[in-house]
């Protein structure tokens, strides 16, 4: 069984002695140690104490500050590793992933969050809340209400950037560089649909009627 009196590790060497009792290195000792123990110099701890505890009877340890178990084989960590965190020595929590901080108790976003992003936990799971003009793991894209047409892509909350013969909000509207004439109706780049009875690239020319 782990024997863990934190704080009288002190009392404990000063006891060379087989027979050490609480109190008995003077008033000012640390009061760590509630009943007198037995320190057997002779005592033998298999599996061997571990983290520098002190075999004091047989197969049990006296554990050095910050260890805990049969073996001492357990470091503590106050305050305990939060969020599912490991300690790995005393004070020295492993957190999971999107956990960090000394006892993994904040939550950090892999890459952070952009664009005015908040990282919070859901459910022990890291993620970023975004604004309501950005969406994505990281908020990294921005939403477009009106959509992007014809190969336009969203760069900025309500911002299209329109492929090259397009323009409008949405890119929905097409640029004819020679204007189509006669009522004609630019449809695509450089594309007019025309009204009859007129036709060309530019509903320049008009058909014979007969
Ligand atoms: C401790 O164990 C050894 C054998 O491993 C035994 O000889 C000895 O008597 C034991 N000591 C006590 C106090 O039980």
């Amino acid at each position: 069984m782990g024997f863990q009196a934190p704080g009288s590790t002190l009392l404990l060497a000063a006891c060379l002695a087989a027979v050490c009792s609480a109190g008995s290195a003077g008033s000012d000792a640390p009061r760590g140690v509630a009943v007198g123990f037995v320190f057997d110099p002779r005592a033998k701890c298999e599996p061997p104490c571990e983290h520098a505890g002190i075999c004091i009877r047989n197969d049990t340890c006296f554990c050095s500050r910050g260890y805990e178990g049969e073996t001492c084989q357990y470091a503590n960590c106050y305050p305990k590793c939060k969020n599912g965190g490991q300690c790995l020595r005393p004070g020295k929590c492993r957190c999971p992933p999107g956990f960090g901080g000394r006892y993994c108790h904040k939550v950090t976003c892999d890459g952070g969050c952009w664009n005015g992003g908040e990282c919070i936990a859901v459910n022990g799971v890291a993620k970023c809340i975004c604004p309501s003009s950005w969406t994505g793991s990281k908020c990294q894209e921005a939403i477009c209400p009106q959509g992007c047409r014809n190969g336009g892509i969203c760069v900025a909350p309500g911002i299209c950037s329109c492929l090259e013969g397009w323009l409008g909000g949405a890119c929905h509207t097409a640029v004819c560089t020679q204007p189509c004439l006669n009522g004609g109706k630019c449809i695509s780049p450089n594309k007019c649909r025309c009204r009859p009875p007129h036709s060309g690239p530019r509903c320049e020319e008009r058909r014979k009627s007969h």
